[in-house]
């Protein structure tokens, strides 16, 4: 898809082009006006439009177009002037938008040899400031990397493996300037993250640790753990990176598993945000840390009752092998301790309880500090990745005591079936030291719903936010 912008209503064009309109209470429906078309998009009340319909908007004029198989066409830049919109950051409404027509557009084909119709053109013509063509352009970025996060994700397991997802940090990486380093079974033996190794075991297919680094602040002279935060801190995303989860010993259901090859769609959107924080030159330190495994069955996989050394010294009760995602991250959130980091977030597809508690319309997060949190709601608001909170009150941690070590990786006693969310937050909580840390659960968005209008399967979701993150948090 091509994005481009002019001050006039495009001339005759060599094409047919359909020229949106949007109209209040209307059917969506497309009309001819002699050689071109006049596609209506049906909205609600002006006066009630907000980013949240925005969004919505934008995506289903793509939809729209592609269902009727329309390549081209253009809209007058005031369309989206709603009262509420007129309130929000010109740059940030520019950007959405455009990400939003990216995301439309995106369809995971890559497997098929009929490959679905796209929209190639889209003209936004008018008088656009300054701030809004900045957007245009930053949109264009993000999308375009949010839709490689989604290629990421989307790919089945067979053909993902951990040293694929490597090679796919890499690729992304390409042409900006984050440096891409892979840790081998071997390094992360050395470096002793026990966990990340239990997870891996049962497949013949290694373990890698994925290490993304964006300085754009410079690079910190000595990374001496001084206690004084300084403006080299990067922020550090974790991301888990399961290839595939079968459920290890603990099977699944084949049921349950049969999306597992999106297990890794946490790791994607890291690789995402960071190799497009580094396209977008933002003068900060950004970190992307991807533990990446694939969760097997074999003679060698990890039992349930095995124990498990993190490279943080604590141990671990594996109870459930079905329960891997915890036991990546907290070897993740234990190297992240390193980089002395300002602030870390980490993302996974974690539980099947935050789809149960949540439904798919937003992720879990969850944060020891109100200020980590309200930044992240009020972030992901902005760049429409819904996000809500669950406690990580000391009254849960009791349910991540361990039998015979440190901490369990699900409640050792008791019913286990409550509290899924929080009991996977408060077990990484246990990993979590010396620095400001929030969770995202993002199982409830690995893949689009109905009302999302997007391609089936991935959603790309939380690249986007965690761009914004790495932009404005300090
Ligand atoms: N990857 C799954 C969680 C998941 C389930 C994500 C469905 C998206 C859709 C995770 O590794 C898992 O299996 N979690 C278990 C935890 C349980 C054993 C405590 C779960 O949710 O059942
Ligand atoms: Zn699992
Ligand atoms: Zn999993």
């Amino acid at each position: 898809m091509n994005i481009k912008t002019a001050t006039t209503k495009p001339k005759r064009a060599q094409h047919s082009v359909a020229y949106v309109t949007l109209i209040e209470d209307s059917p969506t429906y497309i009309e001819k006006e002699g050689r071109d078309t006049r596609l209506v998009i049906g909205i609600p009340k002006a006066k009630h439009i907000t980013l949240r319909h925005l969004q919505t908007i934008v995506r289903s004029i793509v939809r729209t177009a592609k269902k009727h198989k329309i390549e081209h066409i253009a809209f007058d830049a005031d369309i989206f002037d709603f009262p509420s919109i007129q309130k929000e950051d010109v740059a940030n409404v520019w950007s959405l938008i455009t990400e939003n027509l990216l995301l439309a557009d995106y369809e995971f084909d890559t497997y098929r040899k009929e490959k679905v119709a796209r929209v190639q053109n889209v003209h936004i013509y008018g008088a656009l400031k300054k701030d809004a063509q900045k957007g245009i352009t930053r949109g264009k970025t993000v999308g375009m990397y949010t839709n490689i996060a989604r290629d990421i994700a989307n790919t089945p397991g067979g053909d993902m493996t951990p040293a694929l997802l490597a090679q796919e940090a890499r690729k992304a990486a390409k042409n900006t300037s984050v440096r891409v380093r892979v840790l081998t079974k071997k390094q992360i033996e050395d470096l002793g993250m026990g966990a990340l190794l239990g997870v891996a075991r049962g497949s013949r297919i290694g373990p890698r640790f994925i290490i993304m680094e964006h300085w754009g602040a410079g690079k910190p002279r000595a990374q001496k753990q001084s206690k004084k935060s300084n403006a080299h801190d990067p922020v550090v995303f974790v991301g888990k990176g399961i290839t595939f989860d079968t459920g290890g010993l603990s099977l699944k259901p084949s049921d349950g598993m049969l999306d597992m090859h999106l297990d890794m769609s946490g790791g994607a959107a890291v690789i995402g945000a960071v190799a497009c924080a580094g396209k977008l030159n933002i003068k900060k330190n950004i970190i992307g840390l991807i533990p990446a495994a694939e969760n097997a069955v074999s003679d060698e996989s990890m039992r349930p009752g095995d124990v498990l050394k993190t490279i943080s010294g604590k141990t671990i009760d594996v109870l459930n092998t079905d329960a891997e995602g915890r036991l990546v991250l907290a070897d993740g959130l234990g190297y992240a301790k390193r980089y002395n980091p300002r602030l870390v977030v980490d993302v996974a597809t974690l539980t099947g309880a935050a789809l149960i508690a949540l439904g798919t319309h937003a992720s879990a997060v969850m944060s020891p500090e109100k200020r980590v949190y309200d930044t992240l709601a009020t972030l992901g608001e902005k760049s429409g990745e819904y996000l809500w909170p669950f406690p990580l009150w000391e009254e849960y941690r009791q349910y991540t005591k361990g039998r015979f070590a440190d901490v369990a990786n699900i409640p050792a006693s008791g019913n286990t079936r409550y509290a899924g969310v929080i009991n996977a937050g408060m077990f990484l909580y246990n990993f979590v030291e010396g620095y400001s840390w929030a969770h995202i659960d993002m199982a409830p968005r690995m893949t689009a719903n109905q009302s999302d209008c997007l391609a089936k399967g991935a959603t790309g979701e939380p690249t986007r936010l965690l761009v914004r993150v790495a932009e404005r948090y300090s």
